[in-house]
């Protein structure tokens, strides 16, 4: 039974150590997410405090997803864009644990992170995902509008190179 919170600042903090957990597992499996390998716990932490910021200041939103009480998933929405944006939002950093994959949590977040969008006055999200991967897939079957691919245009954790492509969904 898996329950989707959206976390707020005490929430972040006590999480802090769990979801800085699940996105160094995404980096050392290989996922594309901004960071290289090695990408160790503690710097993975500091990452979500930036992050837990940016929450306090209302320009993110972090979901978490929830077995009990063990995190296995996170998404966040990026509220804060330019004045004539005001609008869109981004979808960034869908993680779930490698131990849990497969269970219908990363679909789980994304209708959550929708549903959080619209909430917020978002009518229109964007987000870009490594091209024919999973996530990819995901969002094709949850009805997002593929845009187009930019070759290149990260790196994975080891250094090769990696297609991109991004996504529109109106809301
Ligand atoms: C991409 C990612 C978030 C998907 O997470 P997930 O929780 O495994 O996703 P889901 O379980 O919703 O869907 C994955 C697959 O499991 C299948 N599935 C879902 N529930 C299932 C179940 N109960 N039994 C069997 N299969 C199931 C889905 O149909 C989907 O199949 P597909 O691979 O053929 O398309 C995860 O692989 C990940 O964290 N990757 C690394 C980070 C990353 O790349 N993030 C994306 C950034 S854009």
């Amino acid at each position: 039974m898996i329950e989707i919170r959206r976390l707020d600042g005490a929430d972040l903090q006590a999480q802090l150590d769990a979801l800085a957990g699940v996105l160094a597992d995404c980096v050392a499996g290989g996922a594309s997410v901004s960071f290289m390998a090695p990408f160790p716990h503690e710097q993975a932490r500091t990452v979500f405090e930036g992050w837990a910021a940016e929450v306090d200041a209302g320009g993110r939103v972090i979901l978490g997803a929830f077995d009990g009480e063990q995190l296995l998933g996170t998404v966040q929405i990026v509220l804060a864009l330019p004045p004539n944006q005001p609008h869109r939002g981004e979808i960034a950093k869908l993680l779930v644990h490698r131990s849990a994959r497969r269970r219908g949590i990363a679909q789980l977040l994304m209708e959550h992170a929708e549903a959080e969008a619209r909430a917020e006055g978002k009518t229109l999200l964007v987000l870009d995902a490594v091209t024919d991967g999973d996530a990819a897939r995901l969002y094709a079957r949850m009805g997002w509008t593929t845009v187009g691919v930019v070759p290149k245009f990260a790196l994975y954790p080891d250094g090769r190179p990696c297609d991109t492509t991004y996504f529109f969904k109106e809301l």
